[in-house]
């Protein structure tokens, strides 16, 4: 089939981006099954987010440059005493090269803040940490591969090193198990305290997960976990 029918067939098909499945780096192997990676790190002395930045530069270490319009590096206070670590860039996110602007990232908001108000915390989703395992949006929002956390982890382990936070609060599975290296599902890990390095790591929902309407009892967890690591953090 020559191209221009192939692209006719994907467009009826609602199908609105196209991704080249050839990897940027032909000699990296993508496992069958993902698997847990804890993040490496080899940070230079004196690191700074500067410096995190400028070695990421217009990066191109693996495949999920392809598709991406924006690294989304993170955002949030560098004085942060609680990080919170998501996946991978949506679509919104990858257009503003920021973290969590899109549905998912507006729950976020609202959890941190309202829950912060009502437990008499004086923060706002400003005064926190946000970044990602990747920080490249994933063709049609897949999961990051372990051959992708492993390449960007090394950058996300570095942020977490500079800012040192009280704790860091890991939304999701995938942010998880990048972290902890564990195979226990979220349901099994929410609400409580792991570590990584000596970094408390308290496990929750992903906002995009509590979006789905039946997470009723799932959205009242969520808000339990948060309250436990705000408190934690702030009292
Ligand atoms: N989901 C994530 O995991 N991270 C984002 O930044 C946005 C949505």
């Amino acid at each position: 089939m020559s191209l221009k029918p192939l692209l006719e067939y994907y467009r009826d098909l609602g199908v609105k981006e196209l991704y080249r499945s050839q990897p940027v780096l032909p000699s990296l192997e993508i496992p069958a099954m993902p698997a847990s990676i804890p993040l490496p790190g080899l940070a230079p002395e004196n690191d700074s987010f500067e410096l995190i930045r400028a070695d990421i530069g217009d990066c191109r270490r693996c495949r999920l440059c392809e598709g991406r319009n924006k690294i989304v590096f993170g955002s949030g206070s560098p004085q942060a005493k609680l990080v919170f670590v998501g996946e991978a860039p949506g679509q919104d996110e990858d257009l503003q090269g920021l973290p969590f602007v899109g549905r998912a990232g507006q729950l976020l908001t609202q959890m941190i803040n309202n829950t912060a108000s009502k437990e008499g915390i004086a923060i706002t989703r400003d005064d926190v940490y946000i970044a990602n395992v990747a920080k490249c949006r994933p063709p049609e929002n897949r999961a990051p591969l372990p051959d992708e956390m492993e390449i960007c982890g090394q950058f996300l382990a570095r942020q977490l090193e500079v800012l040192k936070p009280k704790a860091i609060c890991a939304l999701g599975g995938t942010s998880a198990k990048a972290l902890l290296g564990l195979k226990d599902g979220v349901t099994k890990m929410r609400g409580n305290w792991y570590k990584w390095r000596d970094f408390p790591v308290m496990v929750t929902y992903h906002p995009s997960y509590l979006l789905r309407a039946y997470n009723v009892e799932a959205k009242r967890e969520a808000w339990e976990d948060l309250k436990k690591v705000l408190h934690f953090v702030y009292d």
